[in-house]
């Protein structure tokens, strides 16, 4: 096992340090530099499905849900397709409307969940296209989708799923920039300088890795802390709930992701100079908002850590803790804003002495109801 963790003192910190690597074996053969091409060969007969897609709906469970909504952020955004995100315990047992050019979009990593596994039975009785987006080569769900992607992340070993997160954005990014790009909807300058941006983007995940001690310092003086808040906006949200889902899962302490708007009307009430609040702030189009987001929980006394870029001094004045992440294109950050949030739930979980990589009452995959 010591081998298997090649020197990591756990799966957990390996496999969110592997992301440098996992993201490029993901867009590996699938995103062509020099042509400025992206190629996604098993769903390429699927392609002129999606281009006349009147909606997508993403199901899955967990982290792999989290993930469908940044999909959903990414294919609104960039493919113009509309989308809607299911938890698939609650689809397999609704009677979901499906219309004939719907597309259901399964994510999981085991490929293997029961729920989501249902669910694509149930989109296929209803005679949906249902195409999946696995980690694990031939899985039930792999199996019993009409045509999928592969995230190609490796084994993922820790029961809190990091490295697979990213792999699953890293697909739904790259589908929702070859269909934009072919509906028209992404010049060709647009498409290329996204495409470069996404196969240079492991560079920027080796920069946040090597804060890992800075993070790690950090977190001494929230190891403490019965619960905490994590805030975002648009493509952040999903990465703030991800956020909370890690400290919950790892670390047992009471998390909630929030988009940062919707704080004032319930989560504001808990904000005293006890509470961490996270806040995603990197310097896109919600960044004035967040701004005023962050002066209304210091004015309430709240502990802000917030997620900054190079070079924020405003943020830097208010916040009590800043880590910088480097700058990208903002449909792309959730790929790098949710490194930081793995490492800090890591090291918070390591400091109580709990067992991160098998949490209790956790499975890696939930294969029964
Ligand atoms: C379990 C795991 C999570 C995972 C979820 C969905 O709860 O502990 O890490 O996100 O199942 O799993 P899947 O394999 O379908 O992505």
């Amino acid at each position: 096992e010591k081998i298997e963790k090649g020197g990591f003192p756990h799966f957990m910190l390996k496999e969110i340090f592997e992301q440098v690597y996992s993201i490029r074996d993901t867009i590996r053969g699938r995103v062509n530099l020099e042509a400025s091409e992206i190629f996604l060969g098993g769903i390429s007969e699927m392609l002129p499905k999606l281009l006349q897609a009147d909606r997508i709906i993403i199901v899955g469970c967990g982290t792999s849900w989290h993930a469908g909504l940044v999909g959903e952020y990414l294919l609104e955004e960039l493919a113009g397709i509309p989308v809607e995100v299911e938890y698939a315990s609650e689809f397999r047992y609704r009677n979901p409307i499906i219309r004939e050019k719907d597309i259901v979009l399964a994510i999981s990593q085991s490929g293997e969940t029961a729920d989501t596994l249902a669910a694509v039975r149930l989109a296929k009785e209803k005679g949906a296209t249902v195409l999946g987006i696995c980690n694990v080569v031939g899985s039930g769900i792999a199996r019993e989708t009409d045509a999928g992607v592969y995230t190609h992340a490796g084994p993922e070993i820790g029961v809190a799923s990091t490295k697979a997160f990213t792999a699953q954005i890293a697909v739904l990014t790259m589908l929702a920039l070859s269909i934009g790009h072919k509906k028209g909807l992404l010049s060709d300058e647009k498409y290329r300088n996204y495409i470069q941006e996404l196969y240079h983007l492991p560079n920027k995940i080796n920069e946040i890795l090597k804060k890992d001690e800075e993070i790690q310092q950090l977190t001494l003086l929230l190891k403490d802390c019965p619960n905490a808040i994590y805030l975002g906006r648009g493509c952040q949200y999903p990465v703030a709930l991800e956020g909370a889902l890690k400290l919950k899962e790892i670390s047992y302490i009471h998390a909630e992701g929030y988009p940062a708007a919707e704080m004032k009307h319930g989560p504001i009430a808990l904000i005293d100079e006890k509470m961490p609040v996270f806040v995603i702030a990197t310097r896109d189009t919600y960044y004035e908002k967040i701004v005023s987001n962050i002066k209304e929980v210091e004015s309430r006394k709240g502990n802000v850590i917030a997620l900054i870029n190079p070079g924020d001094e405003i943020v830097k004045d208010i916040a009590q803790q800043t880590i910088e992440i480097p700058d990208t294109l903002e449909s792309l950050s959730p790929l790098l804003t949710v490194i930081p949030l793995q490492l800090i739930s890591y090291h918070i979980a390591v400091l109580r002495g709990c067992n991160v990589d098998m949490p209790r009452n956790l499975a890696k995959s939930v294969t029964v109801e």
